[in-house]
């Protein structure tokens, strides 16, 4: 919490991207026996996978375990989880008159299982542990809404941007509205930051994204209480940061296609930074994880206001051990600095 705030720090802290997941046999052995939405659901499983991740890895933050799509189910999609193909909708928005089914969530009672599980974690997180929320930016949740799953081009998300702006920015609207009742619940129920996941909006332009987006990412945040740390994060487009930045946010987080130095640069000191390791050089051998994660910290500058974080979500295979070891390893040398 120091950190975002920028703070002066006894070391970097450090969480994990989707740190609660597949690669942590304590979270295949609860999932063994429930689906993914029911884990999603049931307040005790999702508070108990949320601890777990924490404790066996000594990070500096929990994160909620939930999803960014199952707010989609009281908006009117019908959502399931593929075995093996990941999140799926059964009926996609794909033209303008679509829009008008879609609701807004006005009750977020029906998310109630979400902000029973943060109630559950507060009980339990060691208090100099903060727990973080979560939601999905109203970009990245369009996307998967207007696509009915992953996507390699956004052709059908775009067309309907391009096409008929003003049904875009109805869209947005419902998103917007919805998205800030949820975060509020969640930091009401009990969590002292939330991260609004932009995953996939680094497919715009800078200007696509000024035009398209960036007025609605910032009402969600401008909406939440100022108190409030919100980390923004947005994958695979460096040239968004500025605009990112404009879109608001404490702290700003960054994917490893950029060096965090020039990022934070364009940011401007300001403001918190957190990333920003290719999830991928958690497979190196020890000394060239050590080295890149070094490279990180330097880049960082020992400035106050840097959290150390993979530049995107752990991979499912990872073995948890070089997770613990690149923890162990930015403590050792964040304090050093
Ligand atoms: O960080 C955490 O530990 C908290 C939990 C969390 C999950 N998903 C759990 C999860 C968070 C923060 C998310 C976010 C999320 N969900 C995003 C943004 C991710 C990012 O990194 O930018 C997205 C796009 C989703 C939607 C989603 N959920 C996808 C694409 C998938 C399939 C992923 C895959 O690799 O198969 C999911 C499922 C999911 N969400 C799992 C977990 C642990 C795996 C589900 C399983 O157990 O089968």
């Amino acid at each position: 919490m120091r950190a975002a705030r920028r703070e002066p720090t006894d070391t970097t802290p450090i969480w994990i991207m989707r740190q609660a997941g597949r690669y942590l046999p304590e979270y295949r052995e609860v999932r063994s026996k429930v689906t993914f939405l029911e884990l999603c659901k049931r307040p005790e499983l999702a508070a108990e996978v949320t601890l777990s991740a924490q404790r066996v890895l000594g990070v500096d933050a929990a994160i909620l375990f939930a999803d960014l799509l199952p707010i989609l189910q009281p908006m009117g999609f019908e959502l399931e989880y593929t075995p093996h193909g990941g999140p799926s909708i059964g009926n996609p928005l794909r033209t303008v008159g679509d829009v008008e089914r879609v609701r807004e969530v006005t009750d977020v009672g029906q998310l109630g299982y979400v902000f029973e599980a943060v109630r559950l974690i507060r009980q339990e997180l060691p208090g100099d542990i903060p727990l973080l929320g979560f939601a999905g930016a109203p970009f990245t949740l369009a996307s998967y809404a207007i696509e009915g799953g992953g996507s390699q081009h956004y052709v059908h998300t775009k067309k309907l941007m391009f096409k008929d702006e003003s049904a875009w920015n109805a869209l947005m609207e419902l998103f917007v509205a919805s998205l800030v009742r949820y975060l509020t619940a969640q930091i009401e129920a009990g969590c002292q930051a939330v991260q609004l996941f932009d995953s996939w909006v680094g497919c715009l332009s800078p200007a696509d994204y000024r035009r398209y987006v960036l007025p609605h990412t910032k009402r969600v945040i401008d909406a939440l209480p100022a108190d409030v740390p919100v980390i923004h994060f947005l994958t695979g487009n460096p040239a968004l940061l500025s605009a990112q930045r404009e879109a608001g946010g404490s702290v700003i987080g960054v994917d490893w296609r950029v060096d965090l130095k020039e990022a934070w640069e364009t940011i401007g000191h300001d403001v918190a930074v957190q990333g920003n390791l290719d999830p991928v050089a958690l497979y190196a051998d020890r000394e060239t994880l050590r080295r890149r994660a070094r490279e990180v910290l330097e880049s960082a500058e020992g400035r106050p206001g840097h959290i150390f974080n993979l530049g995107h979500g752990v991979l499912p295979d990872m073995d948890p051990d070089n997770v613990k070891a690149l923890i162990d390893m930015v403590h050792e040398i964040g304090s050093k600095r």
